[in-house]
């Protein structure tokens, strides 16, 4: 096999908030992909670092009354030991504040900017005059302008879903000091992503780099209209990198966030005498990035706008996965589950969480649950009754005397299990723990089937049956050695024991190939606990936030530091995200890919007749539709389907609408709704095929 060269990303996490087990899904993951190419003889580097930049770590600072790097150097010091913690172990783990990183940013801008994808103009934007700072939507509260409610974001109200923009909030106020936010004018720098539409429409269809249901969420959500400007700097205040061609401007913490992997790689670079350009501008290096669903749009259509122009290597593939949820809900700070990654290690076994988190992932982008039953009775019942069984079962009766000389009849259990080491090794290559863990448990109930069947306990009494116990005991502890050896990705300390165990350490797949025979067997020690389900009550008990389940209803500004902190700690995503400051909702925006029979019964699809149709001149896609849902009942919706269909067809004609979409604000008016229609959709936009009901149908009739 030849050796393969691999750059290994997760995102980096953000400095303003501490490692929760939500962020731990995505470095579990991540970890577990790269130990396991490391074990098959692979030369893999594992970056990452901490995101350091943007408004809310500037004004935490000030509220701290300390600097931006005081603060940034310790809640990184905090980060690397969660992550150890946790058995995550990088090659470097660096900061995006940093000198690299900073010559790379003026790097990729000169190359943005000669690639002329570079534009300038001025936008208004609401500031903050007491903070001295420009504010994001999120960072701007008030009054929803349709229904009122109180304390709604500047970007959509969460009791009525109309979406608005922050300038039309009644009564609106900084999140930070409390403030009424002035429009101000300022100069922001754009790259024009829409230059480098037939190459990112391209890139995200073919070669594998992204998973189907992503290539075809970003195909008709993004690539099927042009594609905005991306706004990539700040004015002052801003704690970041200044532009050294626009000064009193800083670039936009999502512009140096991903260039951070490549300053991280080049930290480690220069620790081993390695080139930079020999990991990022060599086609024969496999760059793999792992990120949330919620930070999709940066890493798919930005990123690599920004690669090409500077000639670093596009993404080989991008892993992305689901958000946490905590016994089938958000984590959430009332209820105890937005659990830290050092209260979790207060009470638990950090290996639990990584064979659990294992057990749920998938190459797919659905949400994994940790059902806090589940995961004691799985530790319990595989990691204890399954595989530390085996050794626990066996090893005493062969202390003395050392493993067999020459390997038993078994019955072929041993080549079974050898063989399904390459099944399990393209599970792990295709990120499908599940499949691979599942896998491994199968063969690990064929070994306890074999110990039961043997039963080498009862034999042991009896002395003349030693050479007969030493055999069943081989057997039995070879097969344990497999199974750690393919289970070691996920349990290096199980791995590690079983090594120390039998004497030689595991340090390749290959080893689970070959057994051993006639080595000597160290004295047992203990090594899984079952799990104590009171620890978990204890850890919930911990985590619980009473405040946090009480709604806030002190005046804006009397306690800007509970809500800086508080917000960056209880998003909901329980992703990777915690807090950006961008206008971009990203949290707001996970690819919902798949849904419960329940979920899908909330969607209230429903005939409706066209009454009106007119082309909408400024936009190159969109028509709009009038609709009739019967009666009195209409709707204004903007549809997609230009490419395909001219308005004086549509008139008259039944289709299929969604009724119950929350109105979207458009640039051209408010869409009410969506009309369903098949096809491939795709870059060109040109297969679209309106739906519509069998003849009896009539407007108002619900789809079932
Ligand atoms: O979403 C987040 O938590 C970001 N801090 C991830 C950045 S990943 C990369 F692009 F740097
Ligand atoms: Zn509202």
């Amino acid at each position: 096999m030849t050796q393969r060269r691999l750059l290994v990303t997760a995102a980096l996490p953000y400095a303003n908030g501490d490692i929760h087990i939500g962020h731990l899904v995505e470095y579990i993951q991540t970890d577990i992909w790269v130990r396991f190419q490391k074990l098959c003889g692979n030369r893999c580097v594992f970056v990452c670092a901490d995101d350091t930049h943007g408004t809310a770590i500037m004004l935490r600072a000030r509220q701290e009354k300390r600097s931006e790097t005081a603060l940034i150097d310790d809640m990184r010091t905090k980060h690397v030991a969660d992550f150890a913690g946790f058995g995550i172990e990088f090659d470097n783990y660096g900061s995006t504040h940093c000198d690299e990183n900073r010559a790379l940013c003026a790097e990729f801008w000169a190359a943005i900017r000669k690639a002329g994808l570079v534009s300038e103009r001025q936008i208004e934007q609401l500031y903050d005059p007491v903070e001295q700072t420009f504010l994001a939507d999120r960072f701007v509260k008030g009054k929803c302008p349709k229904c009122g409610t109180p304390d709604q974001y500047g970007d959509n109200c969460e009791k009525c879903f109309s979406t608005y923009s922050a300038t039309d909030l009644v009564d609106a106020y900084s999140v930070f000091s409390g403030a009424k936010p002035e429009l101000r004018p300022s100069t922001h720098w754009f790259i024009r992503t829409e230059d480098e539409h037939a190459f990112l429409a391209d890139w995200t269809q073919t070669g594998d780099h992204l998973h189907p249901d992503v290539a075809g969420w970003l195909a008709s959500a993004f690539l099927s209209e042009a594609l905005h400007d991306w706004d990539v700097s700040r004015p002052a205040k801003y704690f970041g990198f200044e532009i050294p061609d626009a000064p009193g401007n800083y670039w936009y913490v999502w512009f140096d966030a991903p260039i951070g992997y490549i300053a991280s790689t080049h930290q480690w670079c220069k620790a081993h005498g390695e080139k930079l350009e020999d990991w990022w501008r060599n086609p024969s290096v496999e760059v793999h990035h792992f990120i949330g669903k919620d930070i999709t749009r940066f890493h798919t259509l930005f990123w690599p706008v920004m690669l090409k122009a500077a000639g670093y290597s596009l993404p080989t593939k991008i892993h992305i996965h689901g958000f946490l949820t905590v016994d089938g809900e958000k984590m959430s700070k009332s209820k105890g589950t937005f659990v830290r990654a050092t209260t979790y290690l207060k009470h638990l076994d950090p290996q639990w969480l990584r064979y659990f988190y294992a057990t749920k992932l998938t190459p797919k982008l659905d949400n994994l649950d940790l059902n806090l039953t589940e995961f004691a009775d799985k530790i319990d019942v595989d990691l204890v009754g399954k595989i530390a069984n085996l050794a626990s079962r066996t090893a005493n009766f062969v202390q003395a005397s050392g493993l067999s000389a020459k390997y038993p009849d078994d019955g072929g259990l041993f080549a079974d299990v050898a063989a399904a080491g390459a099944e399990i090794a393209k599970a792990y290559e295709a990120c499908d723990f599940n499949l691979a863990m599942r896998t491994i448990m199968l063969l690990a109930d064929r070994a306890n089937k074999y110990v039961n069947d043997t039963t080498p306990w009862k034999l042991n009494k009896d002395p003349a049956n030693a050479a007969q116990v030493q055999d069943i005991c081989t057997v039995v502890l070879n097969v344990f050695r497999q199974l750690a050896t393919y289970l070691a990705p996920v349990l290096p300390k199980l791995a590690a024991d079983a090594g120390a165990l039998l004497n030689e350490p595991i340090t390749s797949w290959n080893q689970s190939q070959t057994p051993l025979v006639g080595t000597p067997v160290a004295k047992f020690q203990h090594l899984m606990n079952r799990v104590d389900r009171k620890r978990i009550e204890a850890m919930i008990e911990e985590s619980r936030d009473d405040l946090a389940a009480k709604p806030k209803t002190e005046a804006p500004g009397t306690s800007p530091a509970a809500d800086i902190t508080s917000a960056a700690g209880a998003s909901p995503a329980a992703g990777t995200s915690q807090w950006n400051d961008g206008p971009e909702p990203l949290a707001a925006e996970p690819l919902a890919l798949t849904c419960s029979i329940d979920d899908f019964t909330k969607i209230d699809l429903r005939v409706a007749r066209i009454i009106a149709a007119e082309h909408v001149p400024e936009a190159k896609k969109l028509l709009r539709l009038t609709l009739s849902l019967g009666g009195e009942e209409k709707r204004n919706v903007f549809a997609g389907i230009k490419s395909a269909y001219k308005p004086e067809d549509l008139v008259g004609r039944l289709i299929i609408c969604v009724a119950n979409l929350a109105p979207r604000q458009m640039k051209f008016g408010l869409s009410e709704g969506m009309v369903a229609a098949a096809g491939g959709g795709g870059p060109e936009g040109k297969e679209i095929y309106l739906l519509e009901p069998d003849s009896g149908a009539k407007p108002g009739h619900r789809v079932h």
